[in-house]
This record gives structure tokens, sequence and C-alpha cells, in this order.
């Protein structure tokens, strides 16, 4: 996702937040505002000393879309520096560990409230022309690219433009997080076992990665390529990018409450 997205997610987990997950999250984070953390790994992933880190944002299944979609662990995250799926593994098992200092703690931490937003983007789940990057598209009258409406245009158009960015990212967690129900059932009924096992990050991928078949790409790249996607398409997308959202968000919280238990039970 772009910031806006990344924003919602982070503003939407601090809702779902216990108080002993929030006494957390402002210890790692030494009081930086949630959404502004969420950004760090966006921020660093060009830059030489990070280089490591730039194939952690997505996971790129092979599958043949639209006619077949899914993830293949071992075929699709096989790269040297791992995926979004290992990221999510190591940098779990790296803020439980009891040697990480509290600094490099706080950077594992950045980068969880980042990358469990991500998995969450269906076309960060797949490979098909570098996540939809190399396939143009229109947006009313913007040249742009496929991964780039999903990153960003459709959530601008449907939250608010970006120039009051983090407003707009705090309005839109709170009308997610009013329209849940139940908060304290939604929380536990999402996947949070911390342990080594990518479990939870390969159901997410493989959540996010049926929308490439199911809408992102149903009539395979003809039928979005060079097309307006602002209109039809866009209105199909808004309840799935909602859905999404609210998923990260929620998943988000509850995976930071379980860190935030294991933290109180290990000291
Ligand atoms: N680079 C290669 N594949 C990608 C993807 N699925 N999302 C973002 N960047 C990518
Ligand atoms: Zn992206
Ligand atoms: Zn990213």
């Amino acid at each position: 996702w772009g910031s806006l997205g990344h924003r919602t997610v982070a503003y939407l987990a601090s809702e779902y937040l216990t108080l002993n997950g929030s006494t957390y999250v402002a210890n790692l984070l030494n009081d930086q505002d949630i959404s502004e953390a969420a950004l760090f790994a966006d921020k660093v992933r060009h830059m030489p000393m990070f280089n490591y880190t730039a194939g952690w944002h997505y996971i790129d299944a092979q599958d043949d879309p639209p006619r077949q979609c899914g993830i293949n662990i071992k075929r699709d995250c096989a790269m040297q520096d791992g995926c979004i799926v290992s990221a999510i593994v190591n940098q779990t098992a790296r803020i439980m560990n009891e040697s990480t200092s509290h600094a490099d703690r706080g950077q594992a931490l950045r980068f969880l409230l980042h990358f469990l937003g991500d998995i969450h983007q269906p076309l960060h789940t797949e490979a098909e022309e570098r996540g939809g990057n190399e396939i143009p598209v229109l947006f009313g009258h913007k040249h742009t690219n496929l991964h780039s409406i999903w990153d960003t245009e459709m959530l601008v158009k449907h939250a608010g433009a970006e120039e009051d960015e983090k407003a707009n990212a705090l309005t839109w967690a709170k009308k997610l997080f009013a329209a849940d129900q139940d908060h304290a059932r939604s929380l536990t009924a999402e996947c949070q076992d911390l342990g080594k096992a990518a479990k939870c990050p390969l159901l997410w991928a493989n959540e996010a990665n049926k929308w490439i078949c199911k809408y992102v790409l149903k009539d395979d790249v003809a039928g979005v390529e060079n097309k307006d996607l602002s209109a039809k398409y866009y209105d199909g997308a808004v309840p799935i990018v909602e859905e999404m959202i609210s998923k990260a968000g929620r998943r988000l919280a509850a995976w930071v409450n379980a860190l935030a238990v294991h933290a109180l039970e290990s000291r």
C-alpha cells in the first residue's frame, strides 16, 4: 500500500490494542506516532544499507491467474533475502528474542507494522508483471499502472486526497472500527500464533492472493491493460480494499497484543 493505506492500518490497529498492547508499542516506538512508524520500511527500502529488505514487501506467487491462484512457499519465497512471509516470521522472532536490544526491537516492530499491511494488498502476493507494476492503466486522466492504483489511487479516491493524509487515515480507521460490531470477538478470531511456523502470514497471503483470480486480474491482463479503471473497476474494488485494510488493522492489533502478552510473561 501507499502511505494512506499504511497509516490507516496502523491507526485501525491502535483502536484494537489492549492497554498492555499500546504501552508496549509506545515504549518500543519511543512515543513516535504509530502511522509514521508504519512508513519506515518504505523510507529505507531503496537505501543501500537496507537493500536486503527490498524483497520483504511482497511474495511473488507464480501461479497463472485468472485460471489458477495460490501461494507455494517453497516456490514463491526462494529469494536469498526471503519474502514478506519469511520477513514477518523473522521480525516476530527477533522482537521476541530477549537478547535483542530496545532499538532493534523498535525496528522489528516498525517492519511488522508495515508488512502486516502489505501482505493484505492482493498485488503484493502476485508475480504477474511485477505485481502489476508493468501493467499500464488509466485512472481518470492519469496514466499509471495497476499496482499503483491498488496501492494508492483507489484509496485516495475513496478516503480523501493526500494533503491531510494523517487526518484522512484516522477518519477512515475510526469508520472501519465503528463498522465492526464485536471488537473483542473479531480480535480473538484472528490468527495469532507467534511461533516460528509461517502459519498465519501464509494464511493471510493466500487470502489476499485469492482476490487476484476473483477480481484484480479476473479477465486476465488484457481486461485491465490501458483501460480506465476509475469507474466500474473502482466501484467493484472498494469493498475489497475496505475488507483487506480492515483485516490488516485487526490482525496487526491481535499480533501486537500477543507480542505484548509474551513480553509481560517473559519478564
Ligand atoms: N516487485 C516484484 N514483485 C512485486 C510485487 N508483487 N509487489 C511489489 N513489488 C514487486
Ligand atoms: Zn505496493
Ligand atoms: Zn511496502
